[in-house]
């Protein structure tokens, strides 16, 4: 791999993100020579920590022997500096430490400015690097960013406007983790790079996609997040929005960041954004109640026991072009639901004339050809067909063409976080959300979170272990459709 230069500092460095996901993904890229001897890390938070101490907490969350000589290595270039993110003179000791590692590892004044923290800092941080001259330097000033960007399109619209105080948008980077699933990279791949998908992708021969994001565990330890966001912009505002725009979107001109990006927000520009009725029966949201062993959403720790968050969210999507118009885009996603796993299903249209089916031939109906796009847990795609059934007479059967990453592949399967660290510093912002994307993908949730504010819904209203409250299936089935995968 080519080795890449960069310093990093973490706000946040301590916390849960960064020790499961950030350090042992840029690990990865040590070990596979992106970073090597020209990288530095301040890892900052309001805890107290030496530098030593903090090494050996990075160290730990590797995964792996601590006399591990090569993590041992790594490690060493980490150091630590408790941070006030409000307090202007602390950004000088985070400078002069800064330029130190700079020195030490020749860094050529490139900085990744991490921002793991409560959204309501960005700015502050963002401000003070600026004027406090940590982005004073010869080399590249990139910032980072987790979500939740913001909770509805005005406060987005705040913290982008403070953001942009001090960093150009190709500076942001705004994460959104399914971007760097190896799958969902693949859409594009299997969309643009195949004829014969690209020319039936279209609502001449596409009824409907659906698109799950089934969760099998409940709210954990999340809750006083989780119960001031719930799924609808927890996963449908970020996740799912990418992904049924990457469903959605014209052939870019190009495989770049700026070209992906036009033809994301001409695609987002056709979404319709609901009136208050489109958005009342288009869209269905229900909250876990108690299982077998399982206790109800509203009895889990830090949860108000009248809450009314969402835990599921169904909706339909529609968009107003030339290519879909017609074709709905089915979603689904909660909390506590059958299983864990997410897919993608393409329902294509039936033949017209089904010449099979007659009464004497006693043949079943043809069924849809369905391509299916498996993300997680297994990745891989079926196609299903309609075959004629070995034997005698003229019968006819569904069966499946498919293709799965073997599990030594999947294991070689670089995880989304050191995917997108890596793209960061190559400055490639394909996949990370821009901010029109974002201010979109905001207009359109906030008209169902406005009916939802309105309306109190009845919950709980479904059982842990299914797919969700009956008015999910009722979605679908009132354009007499179903889910394709359902139990
Ligand atoms: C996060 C949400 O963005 O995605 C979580 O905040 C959710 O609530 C998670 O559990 C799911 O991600 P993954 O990669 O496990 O499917």
């Amino acid at each position: 791999a080519t080795e890449r230069t960069s310093l990093f500092i973490f706000f946040g460095g301590t916390g849960d993100l960064a020790y499961r996901k950030l350090y042992p993904s840029m690990f990865n890229l040590y070990k596979k020579g992106t970073l090597r001897e020209h990288f530095g890390v301040i890892g900052t938070s309001r805890e107290k920590l030496t530098d030593q101490q903090f090494q050996e907490n990075v160290l730990k969350s590797l995964d792996v022997a601590k006399t591990d000589k090569e993590a041992q290595k790594f490690v060493s270039h980490f150091v630590y500096e408790a941070h006030d993110v409000t307090d202007k003179a602390h950004y000088q000791v985070l400078k002069k430490r800064a330029d130190e590692l700079d020195k030490t590892y020749k860094l050529n004044g490139n900085r990744i400015f991490y921002l793991s923290l409560a959204p309501s800092f960005f700015g502050t941080v963002a401000g003070y690097l600026k004027t406090e001259g940590l982005t004073d330097t010869e080399g590249f000033d990139r910032v980072v960013i987790e979500k939740p960007f913001g909770r509805d399109y005005d406060s987005a619209q705040q913290l982008n406007d403070a953001l942009s105080k001090s960093f150009e948008e190709k500076q942001i980077f705004r994460i959104d983790h399914y971007l760097g699933k190896e799958m969902i990279q693949n859409i594009e791949a299997v969309r643009f790079g195949n004829t014969i998908v690209e020319s039936l992708w279209n609502n001449r021969y596409i009824d409907n996609i659906q698109v799950t994001l089934s969760e099998k565990l409940g709210v954990e330890e999340r809750a006083s997040y989780y119960d001031n966001s719930g799924a609808l912009r927890d996963m449908v505002q970020n996740h799912i929005m990418q992904i049924v725009n990457l469903l959605a979107m014209e052939q870019p001109v190009s495989f770049t960041d700026v070209d992906i990006r036009a033809e994301k927000v001409k695609a987002l520009r056709s979404l319709r954004v609901y009136n208050v009725a489109e958005a009342s029966t288009n869209f269905v949201r229900g909250q876990y109640g108690a299982g077998d062993s399982q206790r109800a959403y509203r009895d889990e720790d830090n949860v108000p026991h009248d809450s009314n968050n969402d835990t599921f969210v169904a909706g339909k999507l529609l968009f107003d072009n030339y290519r879909w118009s017609g074709t709905p885009f089915y979603i689904r996603t909660g909390k506590m639901l059958a299983d864990k796993f997410t897919r993608v299903d393409v329902v294509f249209k039936k033949p017209l004339i089904d010449i099979f089916s007659f009464p004497q031939n006693q043949n079943a109906p043809l069924e849809a050809n369905v391509l299916t796009m498996y993300i997680e847990p297994h990745a891989g795609f079926t196609l299903r067909l309609n075959a004629k059934t070995n034997g005698q007479g003229f019968q006819t059967e569904p069966i499946n063409l498919d293709y799965f990453v073997d599990a030594k592949d999947s294991k070689a399967t670089p995880e989304p976080y050191e995917r997108l660290i890596h793209d960061v510093m190559k400055g490639d912002g394909t996949n990370f959300s821009s901010w029109q994307e974002v201010s979109y993908a905001w207009r359109f949730v906030d008209q169902i979170r406005k009916v939802w504010d309105l309306q109190k819904p009845q919950f709980p209203n479904y059982t842990p272990g299914s797919m969700g409250p009956a008015a999910a299936d009722e979605l679908i089935q009132r354009d007499h459709r179903q889910w394709v995968y359902r139990l």
